[in-house]
Order: C-alpha cells, then sequence, then structure tokens
C-alpha cells in the first residue's frame, strides 16, 4: 500500500484518483510516501525520509523546500495551469473594481445614514468623488507572462486594452498563445513607466523579492494602478503606501492581507481567493494526484 498524507484539504475529486486497494489516504499519517499540500508551509516541518514526492496542488511552490527534497531526490510536484483561469477572473474583478472605484463606493454607501434629510446631496457627492475611467485604450503592464499572465494579458486585449507584456524567460508556447497585439517589453521598468495599470504574476523566488521596490513605484505613471494577485513579498509595501499617500498610485488591489495597510482607503486586499474556486481545486487536486501516481507507480516525471 502507497500511503499519501494530504497537509491542507485536497478537493475529493483529487484523492479519489488513488484507488484505495493500493493507497492509504489521510491527513494523519506516519512514514508517508508522499504529500499533498496546498499552502500549508513546509519549510520548518521535519520531513519523514519515506517521502518519495510532493504534490503542491497549486502553482507556486515557495511554500516548500524545494532545494531540501532535491538534495534528496524528492521530486516536488505542482499545478500550472490548472488554477489559471480562476486567477484571472478575479485579477479582472480587481481590475473592474480599481477601475470603478467599487470598493470605496460600497464603503461610502455603507456609511451613509438613510434617515438623513441631505441623503439625495450626499449620493450626489458620492457620483462625484467615485468617477472612474474606462478600460479601452488604457495600458496595462503584464508582468510575468506564464500560464496566468497570458490569461489576464489576453483579455485585457479583448477588452479594448492596450497591453504591455515583460517576461524574461518566456516559453516559445506561452509566446504563441498571446493574442496578436499584446506588445513585449525590453523591462520591467519600462512597462512601468507606460502603464495605467500594472498586474503582477512572477513566482516568488529570490530575484523576484521586492521586485516593485520604492525606486520602480516612482517610475509609475501618475495616478497608476498597482495589482498583485501572486505573492505580497514581490512588491515592497511600505514603499507601496508611500506612493499611496504621495498621491503617486491611485490604488493597490492584492490577493493577500496587508496587515500594515489594512485601514487604508486606498487598498483592497483580499486573502488569497484567487485559485479559490471548485473548479480550481478540482484542477489542481486532480492533476498533481495523477502525477504523483504515475512517479509512485512507474516512476514517471512530468513535470517537477
Ligand atoms: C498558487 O500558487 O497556485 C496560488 O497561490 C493558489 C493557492 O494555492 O492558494
Amino acid at each position: 500500500m502507497y500511503r499519501i498524507q494530504t497537509l491542507n484539504n485536497i478537493s475529493p475529486l483529487g484523492l479519489d484518483r488513488f484507488p484505495r486497494n493500493l493507497y492509504e489516504v489521510a491527513s494523519e499519517l506516519s512514514r508517508p510516501d508522499a504529500v499533498m499540500v496546498r499552502s500549508a508551509d513546509m519549510h520548518g516541518l521535519d520531513l519523514d525520509d519515506t517521502i518519495k514526492a510532493i504534490g503542491r496542488a497549486g502553482a507556486g511552490v515557495n511554500n516548500i523546500p524545494v532545494d531540501r527534497m532535491s538534495e534528496r531526490g524528492v521530486p516536488v510536484f505542482n499545478a500550472p495551469g490548472a488554477n489559471a483561469n480562476a486567477v484571472k477572473e478575479l485579477v479582472l474583478a480587481g481590475l473592474f473594481l480599481a477601475a470603478r472605484n467599487i470598493v470605496q463606493a460600497w464603503d461610502y454607501v455603507q456609511k451613509l445614514d438613510d434617515s438623513e434629510p441631505g441623503l439625495k446631496k450626499k449620493v450626489e457627492a458620492g457620483k462625484k468623488q467615485f468617477k472612474g475611467v474606462e478600460l479601452p485604450g488604457r495600458t496595462i503592464g503584464v508582468v510575468g507572462l506564464g500560464a496566468i499572465g497570458v490569461k489576464v494579458a489576453n483579455t485585457a486585449r479583448d477588452l479594448g486594452m492596450n497591453v504591455l507584456g515583460y517576461d524574461p524567460g518566456i516559453t516559445v508556447s506561452n509566446a504563441w498563445r498571446l493574442h496578436a497585439g499584446v506588445e513585449q517589453a525590453l523591462s520591467v521598468d519600462e512597462l512601468l513607466s507606460r502603464s495605467d495599470f500594472v498586474s503582477i504574476h512572477v513566482p516568488l523566488v529570490e530575484a523576484t523579492e521586492n521586485l516593485i521596490d520604492a525606486k520602480r513605484l516612482r517610475l509609475m505613471r501618475q495616478q497608476a494602478v498597482l495589482l498583485n494577485f501572486s505573492r505580497a513579498e514581490i512588491v515592497d509595501e511600505a514603499a507601496v503606501l508611500e506612493a499611496l499617500d504621495a498621491d503617486k498610485l491611485s490604488s493597490y488591489v492584492c490577493d493577500f492581507p496587508t496587515m500594515a495597510s489594512k485601514n487604508h482607503p486606498k487598498v483592497v486586499s483580499l486573502p488569497h481567493l484567487g485559485a479559490s474556486t471548485d473548479e480550481a481545486e478540482d484542477n489542481c487536486a486532480v492533476m498533481v494526484a495523477d502525477q504523483i501516481r504515475d512517479y509512485l507507480e512507474v516512476g514517471n516525471v512530468r513535470n517537477s
């Protein structure tokens, strides 16, 4: 029997890929052959030497000690692209709500006292205060053209936006997937200086930590919007707050709880919801379970 330990809730559709006559699957289990994980941080864990494979039911592997596992010859599988549509849809929601100040306007309405005689005037004032912009003709810069970045770039193009992409390591297949008219910038700096909206889609690795720092924020257009649905550490949050307070940026929309900027009126932050859909959770779990089975049963490595 193979033993699979789950460190987070994994979609039952994925767990069903392990036939129960061959596999024992549980969260509490000693000496596992493989571990399936979503975002639980595995860096501090004492990992059993029986582990032969780790499967991340998601794209980013920054919660897994990949180097330590590689030294032991343990492959780390992930699910690139399996949640890309879910993340793209949330990025688009972020784009629309930033363009139309939806969260701030909603908050304004929540605070209105509807028994007040001046309500009509306050509604008029809100219309003025939260006036937005339309997307066609505006420029969005997409940093990172992997599975998610390509989808964001293409949809933005379909919305009539000018799209600038940047990815020094773009693959041939991803380049072919980009819609006509998506222009490639030569550097992050060029992209930042030419975009009204900037969306970050790079993995968190040493080279991308603080990629968007104070110096780069200064290159951005006045009143630009920064969207970060990747990892918090890619953006220097303190520098972003300064840029928001100085009216350099108009808003920061991100998919992490940003404690320092929790009540900031120009920050919209979410509890890492990008891949939290039924479909994405099923797709990721199935993709990773199949890779683990393939490896344990026949030694195949499809992606590591
Ligand atoms: C990912 O890396 O795929 C995302 O962060 C989604 C997640 O697992 O929450």
